[in-house]
């Protein structure tokens, strides 16, 4: 299984102070920086495009995950790119041709990521495990943050690992994402997460957001020890 990893979700983040948001949480140990592209039509909510994700690249230079919650992700691919998106994320149920997108995604010089709903089974992403580096499992439905993490999406985590493993990828990257914090994060953990994303227990935490990150740090490492 590959190293814990840290990423933060700027949607939780004070977007007038956004550089200097991603500074604290760099300078705190996060290993990469997550970012919630919401379109207002797969999820409820509107978030932001490739001139946000511009505004981090020129602010870190920690690997951008960029998750798409957008209808037809393949309008958008480029523009996110040449944005500065390290890893692009769409999600298997908003394409009826996630394998195109994801071999385009890499084409462009991008790192494919596929992420999938809590009410999608894993085998959903089975076809296309071969062609990802991330699964993002989501432990919320996806649009809001500062949601209660489902503990259903724990069977999905065993799931995407076992599947991993049986095709030869123990080095690929499970994310979890949504509801994370000290409590849940190690449950995740157990199930075979490697990459933690948490926007309101690192960004809205009430000692700010190097605190919260070293508190979700710790949670891991003693629950790992
Ligand atoms: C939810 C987003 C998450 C969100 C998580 O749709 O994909 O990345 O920021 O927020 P928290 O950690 O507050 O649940
Ligand atoms: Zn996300």
């Amino acid at each position: 299984m590959p190293a814990l990893q840290l990423a933060p979700s700027i949607l939780s983040a004070d977007f007038g102070h956004l550089a200097r948001e991603i500074q604290t949480v760099a300078e705190a140990g996060a290993h990469r920086i997550h970012i919630d592209v919401m379109d207002g039509h797969f999820v409820p909510n509107l978030t932001l495009g490739p001139l946000v994700v511009q505004a981090c690249r020129a602010a870190t230079a920690l690997p951008l995950d960029v998750h798409l919650m957008i209808t037809a992700p393949e309008r958008l691919l480029e523009a996110f790119v040449q944005a500065g998106a390290d890893v692009l994320i769409p999600h298997v149920e908003a394409t009826p041709h996630i394998h195109r997108v994801l071999q385009r995604i890499r084409a462009l010089g991008a790192t494919p990521g596929v992420a999938l709903n809590p009410g999608t089974p894993a085998i959903m992403v089975e076809p296309v495990l071969h062609l990802v580096e991330q699964v993002v499992v989501m432990t919320v439905n996806p649009g809001f943050g500062g949601q209660a993490f489902l503990p259903e999406a724990l069977a999905t985590v065993r799931a995407v690992r076992r599947i991993a493993q049986a095709r030869g990828r123990a080095n690929l990257s499970i994310a979890v994402d949504g509801g994370i914090h000290p409590q849940t994060a190690p449950q995740a953990r157990a199930a075979g997460a490697d990459i933690f994303v948490a926007g309101s227990a690192v960004f809205g935490h009430p000692q700010g957001a190097a605190a919260g990150l070293a508190r979700l740090r710790a949670a891991l490492q003693s629950a790992s020890a």
